[in-house]
Parts: structure tokens; sequence; C-alpha cells
């Protein structure tokens, strides 16, 4: 798909084109005036009829589909309401014009001309279409054997014309650096436990590094074993294939600082002998987002060169029951020297973090950001659409919700310190438990991982559990894995 510029009707890219949509998003104030370009002037009168029957009125997800029979060159119009305003931004357009990509191949259009007159004012217009079409594009169909559009869409745009901006080609590749980071992380996520595994990820992870220029090291069983990682192995004993923990490093001449990045890479989520319940454990292959998301971001930045040293640290095992499994009542020891007691396995996400975290403090970085599908508790407080951010330090904290203002990623602050919560990581037999009661499960389980953080370290928990998962297509997202947490945490390194 190429994104081009276009400035009249004859242009020799599109003139000739007979399955072009024509896309404009427009917002309430806009409808009474809206104007086509002179080149689209035969058209007119279907967008005024539109506006004057009411057909459309430019309500915030409204959306109108004209097919259009007397014009040699464009196949369909579209219509895409905004709301008010002055409440439009660029996630609101970015999601439209996901929307819109989409249609346009449902309905045979090969190429998109977008009138961008209106929505330059809210968005930069070339990085987000270059973002919305990479981002709309992405199907998990690879274990189709007959795709769902065969013969009936096209598989991808061939091009999107942009009127009434400037093309640049820097800002459409960051939008294009955005989606495919998303598209990748989504993709290994979407695969489910039967192909992808810890030694898989490694592999993965491998292949990422060598086409990246990232240095990797791959800790094995033996590996994990001389560093003291009780936690991953122990998360790992109950299955067949053994896990590991992938250590990836972007490093720049002379950073200007240091940011480690850890994911929690379950790879499939049994419970453990703890196991749960049929309906729980479904979707469960999406318990290595964090994982994922962490490779996702590496290779963004591989691509978009900030001047910051950049850690991946990916602890990856399945969690499942065997007569191998780790059980509850033992006790295991983390990198960092503390021992836990484990009274549920299927609180594993927090024992494999809490060997990534310590490995993460050893770097004496400036900041750590730990992303992972942590608790049904976070999912619980804050739905499908907010996740939890649970963050040690006020700069870091409005960094991080700055970014997401700008990714439309929503984060809500909760609590990091709770002395009531804390008094039930209190273990008799050793220095901790893993799980507490059930009510405030989040904030146990991020108070769990605070003590594997070194005390003078910036640090953020993103608990991911609940956006993780799209049942259906919206927007941005299509049916499966969201790969929520990518953007916002490129957005914050590419504003430090
Ligand atoms: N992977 C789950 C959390 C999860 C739940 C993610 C729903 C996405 C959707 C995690 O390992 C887990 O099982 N957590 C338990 C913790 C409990 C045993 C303290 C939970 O939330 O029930
Ligand atoms: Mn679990
Ligand atoms: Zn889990």
């Amino acid at each position: 798909m190429e994104i081009k510029g276009l400035v009249n009707f004859e242009s020799e890219n599109f003139s000739g084109l007979n399955d072009v949509a024509v896309i404009a998003l427009v917002d309430q104030d806009s409808c009474e005036n809206f104007k086509l370009p002179d080149f689209l002037n035969d058209l007119q009168k279907i967008f005024n009829a539109a506006f004057t029957r009411k057909d459309f009125t430019g309500k915030k997800g409204k959306f109108l589909r004209v097919p259009v029979f007397d014009n040699a060159n464009v196949r369909n119009l579209y219509l895409f309401g905004l709301g008010e305003k002055d409440k439009c931004n660029s996630n609101l357009i970015r999601d439209s014009l996901a929307w819109a990509f989409r249609a346009a191949r449902n309905d045979k259009n090969k190429n998109v001309l977008l009138l961008a007159d209106g929505i330059k004012y809210f968005c930069n217009v070339n990085e987000i279409t270059a973002e919305a079409a990479g981002l709309s594009a992405y199907d998990f169909d690879k274990y189709k054997s007959k795709k769902d559009d065969e013969n009936s869409k096209p598989a991808k745009l061939d091009n999107i014309f942009i009127h009434g901006v400037e093309i640049n080609q820097n800002e459409i590749q960051r939008g294009e650096i955005f989606a495919s980071s998303q598209v990748y992380s989504r993709d290994l996520i979407n695969i489910p436990g039967c192909d992808v595994n810890p030694v898989i990820m490694a592999e993965k992870a491998q292949a990422l590094a060598k086409d990246y220029g990232l240095e990797i090291e791959i800790y094995d069983e033996k590996k994990l074993l001389s560093e003291n990682m009780g936690g991953i192995l122990a998360v790992g004993k109950g299955s067949a294939v053994p896990p590991r923990l992938i250590h990836l490093k972007y490093a720049p001449k002379n950073p200007r600082k240091k940011i480690v990045f850890v994911g929690k890479g379950i790879t499939f989520d049994s419970g453990g002998l703890d196991i749960k319940p049929e309906n729980f454990m479904l979707q469960m292959k999406c318990d290595k987002t964090g994982a994922c998301n962490v490779l996702g971001i590496l290779k963004a930045v591989a691509d978009l060169k900030p001047d910051i040293e950049i850690h991946g640290i990916l602890a990856c095992a399945e969690n499942m029951p065997s007569g191998n499994a780790f059980r509850p009542d033992d006790i295991i020891k983390i990198h960092n020297g503390k021992t836990v007691e484990i009274n549920n396995t299927d609180a594993e996400g927090r024992l494999v973090l809490a060997d990534g975290l310590s490995l993460a403090s050893d770097l004496k970085p400036d900041v750590i950001i730990d992303m992972a599908t942590l608790t049904g508790a976070c999912a619980v407080a804050l739905g499908n659409w907010r996740a939890g951010l649970f963050v040690n330090d006020e700069e870091l904290s409005n960094a991080i919700l700055t970014a997401s203002k700008k990714s439309g990623e929503a984060f809500w602050r909760m609590p990091h310190e709770d002395e009531h919560i804390e008094e039930t990581l209190k273990s008799p037999f050793a220095d901790l438990t893993n799980c507490g009661k059930r009510y405030g499960g989040a904030i146990f389980a991020a108070i769990f991982l605070s003590n594997f953080v070194a005390k003078d370290i910036a640090w953020a928990h993103l608990d991911l559990a609940g956006v993780d998962y799209y049942e259906k297509e919206y927007g941005i997202y299509s049916k499966g894995a969201s790969a929520f947490g990518v953007r916002t945490c490129l957005e914050y390194v590419m504003n430090l």
C-alpha cells in the first residue's frame, strides 16, 4: 500500500482507476457547507442531498455509505461523523479512518481518496493515515484455509491518495513504524499455545534481533538456575517445554537515558495445579501479551532510533499442571534473594515478573516499565477499555499519562501503596506470599512486584488484563489481540 498526495483528478496516478472510495470525515458544524474539491463537482449533489435530508448529520460514529454509479472512477462515497468539533482529536480520527479503510476494502475498492481538508486541524494527517491503514489491514487469518475476504474484497488497498495536505514521507514512515510494531505484537499474541511456547518465543526474539540489529541474550534452564531465577523456573516446571528469559538491548551511542521494559510472557496460563475453570482458561494464549508487546516496542525503537538505551526483558514460561508442576505451599527464591511462599499457582505472572524486575534493577536504569495481563481484578475494576497504571514516581506518571492521551490507549492511575494490603503479603514461613485476599487483587499484585524493584528506580506497572483481547473489531482494533500498551510506550519513549 502506498500513500500519495493528490492535487487534481486528472493527475496521472488517479484517473483511470475505477475502484476508488472517496472518504470524508466531517464534524457536525461542517455538514452544511461541506464542499468537495472541484474535480469531484459532479458528486457534490450527492453530498448536499445527504446533508439536507439529514441522512448524515456528522454525529460521532455515524457512517453513510453511498454507491456511485455515474462516475467512471469513483465506486463509493463514505461520510464519517466526527461529532462536536471541540471534542475531536487524533484518536477519534485514527479510529474513523480505520473503519473507513475497512469499509473501502469490503466494498471492493482498491484505492482510496481521503479528503483531508477538514481533519488537518485535529491531527497529523500523514502519520495518522499511515497508522490507521496499517492497523486496519491486519486480520489474524493464517489458520483459515479459506480467507474471509477471498473473492469478495481486496486483501489490501493499493493506494491512498490524500487531498488537502502536503505529503510528508517522514511522518508517513513514523505512522507505518508504529502500525507495524503493533501488528507484529498482535500477530504473535494471536498464535495459540500449540504453536508458541517459551522456546519459540526465544527463537522469534532471536530472529527479530538479527533483522533489526539488536543485542540479545537468552537464558535457558541452566542459566536461569545459575542466576537464581526461581520464579520463572517454578512457573515453567509443569510444562513439557522449558522456560526462557530473553534480554534484548537497543544501544545507541551516547544515550541520554536508560529504560527497561519488562513483559510477562506466559505462553499459556492454565492456572497450573490451581487450575482455572473452563471459561476462565479460554483466551489465556494472550497471557504472553506483555512480552510480545515488549518485542514490538524494541522492533519499533530499532527503526525510530531514539538516543536512549532501551532494554527489553521477556519472562517466558508456560503455566501447566503436571507431575512436575510447582505446588501450592512450595517456597521459591527469586533472583534478588527474596523467598516467596506459593499459595496459588494461578498467581504466576508476578513470579516470572519478579525475576524480570530484579534483573532489570541490576541494570541500574533510570526507569523500569513492566507490562502484564496480570489480574482479573484489574479487568473487573476498569473494564475492557482502560488499563491499570501503578507508578511510584510523579514525573513518570505524568509522562505516561501524557503519552496515553496521544496514543488513545486509556490508563487509570491505581494505588501503588496500601498498608492494609501490604499486611496480607506476609507469609509465616517465607519473605512473602504470592496471593492475598480477593478484594484489591490488582493492588496486591502491584505491591508484590514492588518488592523486586530497587528502591531508587522510577517504576511503572501496566496491568493489561481486560484490554489485551477484543472479541469484535472496533476502530483500529481487529478481532483478537490488541497489543494495547505498545503505542503508549512508544509515545513515551519518543517524547523523552
Ligand atoms: N493471566 C491471569 C490474569 C488474567 C485474567 C488476564 C483475565 C486476562 C484476563 C493471571 O495469571 C491470573 O490467573 N490471575 C489470577 C490471580 C489470583 C489467583 C490471585 C486472577 O486474576 O484470578
Ligand atoms: Mn494465572
Ligand atoms: Zn497469567
